[in-house]
């Protein structure tokens, strides 16, 4: 199998320094509700929120925290209230509860935006400065695939918990964490004949290399296919796979998912532990539903991975896969999408020195997801 690292454009370097992954925003149909999805569930902390009893009347927002995870849940109270809000609630009339926003934190806002619109990004939002008793934010925002988009934060000269509007909340019910830590990466899925597109504005706009390139020869199962290139930042804290379909007997995952997210959007992201027996363990027993893998993956899992320090009889009543590189391995596991679209679903992952991607699971993987595929007519 052919996976190809690309060589290092002599030119890649970032158009602008990124610290890491500021929010993950979602568009979602009751973010009440799914706010309590994340904490009993995934084990999120509700730390702070934003509606109409406490000044924004047209949306409500949810800001959950794990680590150095930040997810904000936003919904439209009422569409006619706003321009916003009618744009919220169209998002999510369209593509189901998704994610809008991958923010980035930035040093300098102002300064990114020009470099990335000086590049070609599309402009979502000119810098605007947000300010209460804390301090101040500047956030601008580029698009990026489909309605997703790229929050530029810059927070220097803020001190407050997140951003100026949101008030610190502390609910009768918190969730308890699972050990979740950082966002490892973030899958994006595009149409057919467009992947080179968007690593083209990625490395073009953002300065962004070409990490690894997965072919069609690689990620083939009978039926489905796609197509992958790994986009990434200078200091690698940010990673944005994109994905497009190939042609196979059948329709690919990729397929349906722009079938029913109806376009492009992001496929799945990535969670880091530093336990993942343990963290998985745990998400298990709280409902959260992950892949199955056949008992067939662990007989052979140990010629092909050699020595690993977590037991294969633990690994395989958890169904969690392992992948070796050059570097050390990894430990994975998707989860079920978490809404009913076939769309948007998460991975775990524990990286033991590895950097990669888990090419060598993308078999089982693939085949884990056709049985599902079949299951919901959609093969
Ligand atoms: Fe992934």
């Amino acid at each position: 199998m052919a996976t190809t690292s690309a060589p290092l454009p002599e030119t890649a370097q970032d158009t602008f320094p990124i610290n890491g992954t500021d929010f993950i925003e979602f568009y979602v149909g009751n973010a009440r509700q799914a706010s309590l999805y994340y904490r009993s569930a995934f084990g999120f902390e509700l730390v702070a929120y934003r509606g109409p009893e406490n000044g924004t009347r047209d949306r409500a927002s949810y800001l959950l925290q794990q680590g150095k995870v930040r997810f904000v849940l936003t919904t439209a109270i009422r569409p006619d209230l706003s321009p916003d809000a009618a744009y919220i609630a169209e998002h999510v009339h369209k593509h189901g509860d998704g994610v809008r926003d991958l923010a980035l934190w930035v040093d300098d806002a102002r300064e990114a935006y020009a470099r990335a619109i000086e590049r070609g990004a599309q402009s979502v939002a000119e810098p605007r400065v947000l300010r209460d008793d804390d301090g101040e934010v500047v956030i601008a925002a580029i698009r990026t695939y489909g309605e997703t988009i790229h929050s530029l934060v810059e927070r220097r000269n803020y001190r407050g918990l997140f951003l100026p509007g949101f008030v610190p909340v502390t609910p009768h019910y918190q969730g308890t964490p699972v050990g979740l830590k950082y966002v490892d990466h973030c899958v994006g899925n595009v149409e057919l004949g467009k992947m080179n597109h968007w690593v083209d504005f990625y490395a073009g706009v953002m300065g962004f290399r070409n990490l690894l390139t997965f072919d069609d020869k690689d990620i083939s199962t009978e039926y489905s296919s796609l197509m992958s290139k790994v986009m990434a930042n200078g200091n690698d804290r940010i990673k944005f796979p994109i994905n497009e379909p190939a042609s196979g007997k059948k329709k690919s995952q990729i397929e349906e998912y722009l079938d029913f997210y109806v376009g492009p959007g992001v496929q799945h992201m990535a969670l880091a532990t530093d336990d993942i027996v343990e963290t998985v363990s745990t998400l298990r027993d709280r409902g959260v539903e992950f892949l199955s893998i056949p008992t067939s993956y662990y007989d052979e899992l140990q010629g092909r991975v050699g020595r690993i320090d977590e037991p294969v009889d633990v690994l395989a009543r958890l169904g969690i896969l392992v992948d070796r590189d050059p570097d050390g391995y990894l430990l994975q596991i998707f989860t079920r999408p978490v809404q009913d679209r076939p769309t948007v679903f998460y991975e775990i992952i524990q990286r033991k020195g590895a950097k990669s991607f888990g090419k060598g699971n993308f078999k089982a993987l693939f085949e884990s997801i056709e049985r599902e595929q079949a299951l919901r007519g959609n093969l």
